[in-house]
């Protein structure tokens, strides 16, 4: 009797599933993809995805399927894309904006990236605003010091035994972040919180608990709670920011206050997110929405820049004629003053974009379709993406396209010497990453006093590439350092 109430039911399912998804399946019939089961779809393919062989996974399957591609989850529909025409079209397209961060939702609520599409033009010009070039040069200064910062702490590890880089880096960045979006130092407690939170969705990413919210709301009780109370005390924190901005504001206006005991705002020389977001009144964000934008902003900023600079100094130690080419320019482009003249540093930042190519801090670019996305390909022809599907790009795979680039897999940082290859890692469009150049002189900045003062050691176990929110490697970023024998100093 159970066994056929329970068949019954699935037949049902399945056929509701079926008829609810007609549409879809006649438009995309061109596409290849995986065997799909009734109702389940192609689960077998999630289930099998770890952070570990995600790209082992997505190379086979891309061999067998093509660069577009269908894949039945349930009743979603997924399309795996690795073509950059196609990729091209659907980034600068100004509809279908919508990106599709469902796991990020309950820590990134009210930012840009969950914020509905007529808002998003507004919150990037926003957020653009802030390195634009008013400010740019302060936020320099910032980086400066934390480069002076970073490189002492490297300087007790440069006795050439091999370490994990990503342990001294990361904590470096986060600091570097939270004082270019909040304007202060942050806490011990909000670093660690920070830094906590970032790993906790780490471990959530391509975990099945986490598949979708109710799963997750179901299985991980603790975890859930833990994930709570970290968000609360880091927007509690922005709260308390936010309130003695305010108050500074107002006594700078003249405006007499009750006594509180609000602790005053330290003295900075740049300006902050936070000072960008409250002197903007068009209109004015919300304190909610204020702090899913500081969220958003330390979030990808912490992660990715931290990849990125890791990526690029195990790659730099593990390409010595690259190295001593870097650190021949570093030479010449230094100041007086001991800084770096960033524009006269061409091939340390054709070394980033290479590295950036090879290993693009974001993986994947999602988007969702809220309508059909008409599409025409000079190979795959014409056609027409459904309404509802969610769109992944990887650009992991893209980047390595041996028709697009010669010799993909090989590191060669001359081919973004002169006419440059195109390049995906901060994406395109209306929704690129608004922080791109300032993100390429911030990793200058910290690169810079490395490779002048340390000789860095291909030593250490490869790279293990593995995705977790970001692409990381799980078995660390190893080399060692050795203090140069004799330094430039003008
Ligand atoms: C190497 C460093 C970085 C890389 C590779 C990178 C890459 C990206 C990519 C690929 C996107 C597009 C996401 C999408 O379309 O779904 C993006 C968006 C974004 N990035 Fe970056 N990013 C970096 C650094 C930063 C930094 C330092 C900040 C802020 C301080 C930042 C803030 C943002 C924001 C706010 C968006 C959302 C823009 C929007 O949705 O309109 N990024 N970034």
């Amino acid at each position: 009797m159970i066994l056929t109430t329970t068949f019954v039911c699935f037949c049902l399912a399945s056929a509701f599933n079926y008829f609810r998804t007609r549409r879809q399946r006649l438009m995309i019939r061109n596409l290849k993809g995986p065997f799909t089961w009734p109702l389940m779809g192609a689960m077998h393919k999630l289930l099998l995805l770890s952070p570990k062989n995600f790209f082992k996974c997505s190379t086979e399957y891309l061999t067998k399927y093509g660069s577009l591609s269908r894949c039945w989850v349930f009743h979603r529909l997924f399309i795996p894309l690795a073509d950059m025409e196609l990729s091209r079209q659907l980034l600068e397209s100004e509809t279908h904006l919508e990106t599709g961060y469902e796991l990020m939702k309950d820590w990134l609520e009210g930012g840009i990236l969950m914020c509905q599409p007529d808002q998003c033009q507004r919150r990037h010009g926003l957020i653009s605003g802030l390195f634009g070039n008013g400010n740019l040069e302060q936020l320099m200064e910032l980086c400066r010091q934390q480069a002076e910062k970073l490189y002492q702490k490297l300087l007790d590890k440069s006795d050439q035994k091999v370490f994990d880089i990503w342990d001294t880096v990361a904590p470096n960045v986060l600091e570097l972040m939270v004082r270019t979006t909040c304007g202060a130092n942050p806490s011990e407690e909000y670093a660690k919180n920070l830094a906590d939170l970032a790993e906790l969705y780490r471990q959530r990413f391509l975990s099945l608990q986490s598949a979708n919210r109710f799963n997750y709301w179901l299985s991980s009780p603790f975890m859930r709670r833990r994930q709570n109370r970290l968000i609360r005390s880091l927007n509690e924190e922005h709260q308390d920011l936010i309130a003695r901005h305010q108050k500074q504001n107002k006594l700078k206006n003249g405006i007499v206050l009750v006594e509180d005991n609000l602790e005053p705002l330290p003295e900075k020389w740049h300006e902050s997110l936070l000072d960008t977001i409250l002197k903007s009144r068009d209109p004015e964000l919300t304190p909610e929405e204020i702090c899913g934008e500081l969220n958003t902003c330390n979030y990808l900023g912490y992660l990715l820049c931290s990849s990125a600079l890791c990526f690029a100094l195990v790659t730099i130690a593990r390409n010595p004629s690259v190295q001593q080419r870097c650190w021949e320019e570093l030479r010449l482009a230094q100041n007086k003053d001991g800084g770096w003249d960033l524009e006269k540093l061409p091939y340390l930042e054709a070394v980033l974009q290479e590295t950036l190519r090879l290993y693009p801090p974001q993986v994947i670019v999602g988007r969702q379709f809220k309508k059909d996305f008409p599409y025409t390909h000079s190979i795959v022809g014409d056609g027409e993406l459904p309404f509802g599907s969610e769109i992944y790009i990887n650009l992991y795979e893209l980047q390595r396209n041996e028709n697009r680039y010669s010799n993909a897999n090989h590191f060669d940082a001359e081919r973004f010497l002169g006419s440059s290859p195109e390049l995906l890692s901060f994406s395109l469009g209306p929704r690129c990453c608004p922080a791109k150049n300032f993100s390429i002189r911030l990793l200058k900045t910290l690169l810079a006093p490395i490779i002048t003062q340390f000789e860095l050691l291909p030593y250490g176990d490869e790279l293990r590439l593995d995705l977790r929110l970001i692409l990381g490697s799980f078995n660390g970023f190893q080399l060692a350092l050795r203090p140069r024998k004799s330094v430039y100093n003008p």
